[in-house]
């Protein structure tokens, strides 16, 4: 079956391959976990590996800070624009839901016009703060995401989780209409704060079931070994096993 690869090393193994095209594909996770680190690097090497042109539409507050970042990355942004392969689209945080009607549409023409094949959509939770009615909300996230699947593209979206450590996925309402769903967590194992990432769900095909630790180095997101191996390691630790905090991070509420 054909793959649209994220380029992420490890993360399409675990995907068996890759997102499948023109899906919605969700990545929810607490701040500072990397949802926008994922994003953009699926973005980047969509234009640099994949010859795929790519949009980002984000309500971030400062948006130099987004290209900064990218930067540290080793990520040009800015000549990608240039180059016309790459959009960031920047809203305010205060844009309005009339106003996210058009950016709907106003998306799906930039895609058009630049051919792009992939999006990120930087947050998701941002819609949150449009309404507190959560039929409405329901109805502003699946109109922008059955636009953005009209249009051909295959988009990640990220959310955030608000609490830190251990919880369960907040409101799964979204997890319903995406085609696959990656949570990254933040896991204690040994007094020390770790990353992990865990696919959910993967609409149409199969995939690892596996718990991967991973971590942000000087090129992006870096899944690490399947930690089974590892376990023999922990083993007779008076400490708490990974195999233990990571169930306890994921699983138990
Ligand atoms: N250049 C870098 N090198 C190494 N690690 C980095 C680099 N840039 C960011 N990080 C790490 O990534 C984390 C933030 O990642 P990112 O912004 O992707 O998270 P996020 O989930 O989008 O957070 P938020 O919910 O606040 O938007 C930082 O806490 C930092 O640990
Ligand atoms: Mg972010």
């Amino acid at each position: 079956m054909e793959r649209t690869k994220t380029g992420i090393k490890g993360l399409d193994e675990m995907l068996h391959g890759g997102l499948l095209p023109q899906t919605a594909n969700l990545v929810e996770g607490a701040p500072g976990t990397g949802k926008t680190t994922l994003g953009m690097q699926f973005i980047y090497n969509g234009i640099a590996k994949y010859d795929e042109p790519g949009l980002i539409l984000t309500f971030e507050q400062f948006p130099q800070q987004y290209y900064r970042d990218a930067m540290a990355f080793g990520w040009d942004f800015r000549k990608l624009e240039a180059e016309g392969k790459l959009k960031v689209y920047m809203t305010s945080p205060e844009v309005t839901k009339v106003d996210l009607e058009s950016v709907g549409g106003m998306i799906e023409t930039m895609a058009r016009e630049m051919g792009a094949r992939r999006v990120l959509v930087d947050s998701l939770s941002h819609f949150e703060r449009l309404t507190s009615d959560p039929v409405e909300l329901r109805a502003l996230q699946y109109s922008l995401i059955n636009g953005l699947k009209r249009e051909g593209l295959t988009s990640i979206l990220t959310k955030e989780t608000s609490s830190l450590l251990g919880e369960t996925p907040s409101d799964e309402s979204v997890a319903f209409v995406v085609d696959s769903y990656i949570l990254l967590r933040y896991v204690e194992i040994e007094s020390a704060i770790r990353k992990a990432l865990l696919v959910l769900k993967l609409r149409g095909s199969n995939h690892d079931k596996d718990i991967r630790q991973f971590e942000i180095g000087p090129n992006g997101i870096e899944i690490q070994a399947k930690f089974e191996g590892r376990e023999g390691i922990m083993s007779g630790s008076p400490h708490r096993t990974m195999a233990e905090s990571f169930i306890e991070a994921f699983v138990k509420r």
